[in-house]
């Protein structure tokens, strides 16, 4: 059974990954998290020509694939945390030295792009850690062109609380408190996903995760 402290110290991972334990959870979560990650890409029906925001990515090792399935298209990645935004761009050099893919990272509140630069942005786990969402979700609705999607990809809250670590710093959800979001006079609401799915947990143990992806399209 883990300690307190053992477990402040995994949600602090989970938030800005960092160090070599950072690179380990990184693997572990890309592992895990992998059909949360589809499950977003597909919900934002990517097309060709189109320009695709991540925000969170981890280690992205998704980011490959998904462009290798996608012609003509361009991903942008976003994080907070220096150790994921190194490792990414040495999982994914190829595809950023055949310039479909750039990486950067910022501090969590300024956006390093202008306005309507995307055709599409997505957060798969990363919103537990927003300390602001509504503010958040409306500044990312600023990058988004005119008719632009935006989804955030998350586990639900009665799944999340029974998981210990979650009680140390994540801002847990239902899709009814993530969908108050979005400013209706900006967003308008495309398609809500959800789905189960077995993983492992932390300690090893099989779980049924519920989780829900949340599309909203700039009006
Ligand atoms: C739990 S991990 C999820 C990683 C990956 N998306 C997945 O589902 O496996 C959360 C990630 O979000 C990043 N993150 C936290 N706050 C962020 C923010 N404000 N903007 C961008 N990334 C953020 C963290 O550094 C971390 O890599």
């Amino acid at each position: 059974m883990a300690t307190i402290d053992e477990l402040k110290r995994l949600a602090a991972q989970l938030a800005h990954p960092s160090g070599e334990e950072g690179l380990r959870l990184a693997q572990m979560m890309e592992e895990t998290n992998y059909g949360m990650t589809k499950q977003a890409w597909h919900a934002l029906s990517v097309q060709p020509g189109q320009h695709v925001l991540e925000l969170g990515h981890g280690n992205a090792s998704h980011v490959t694939p998904f462009l290798a399935a996608n012609s003509n298209v361009h991903y942008s990645g976003l994080e907070i945390s220096t150790s994921m935004h190194q490792l990414a761009m040495q999982v994914n050099q190829a595809s950023i030295v055949s310039g479909r893919a750039d990486f950067r990272l910022y501090d969590g509140q300024e956006f390093p792009y202008p306005l309507a630069s995307f055709s599409c942005i997505f957060a798969v786990n990363t919103i537990y850690f927003i300390d602001d969402p509504a503010t958040f979700t409306t500044k990312l609705s600023g990058l988004l062109a005119k008719n632009g999607k935006l989804a955030f990809t998350f586990a639900t809250k009665s799944f999340m609380e029974m998981l210990p670590f979650t009680a140390y710093g994540f801002n847990l959800y239902e899709q009814e408190d993530v969908l108050r979001f979005a400013d209706p006079d900006v967003l308008t609401l495309h398609s809500i996903i959800r789905d189960k799915e077995m993983v492992l947990s932390k300690n090893g143990d099989e779980v049924e995760r519920e989780f829900v992806t949340i599309v909203w399209s700039k009006i």
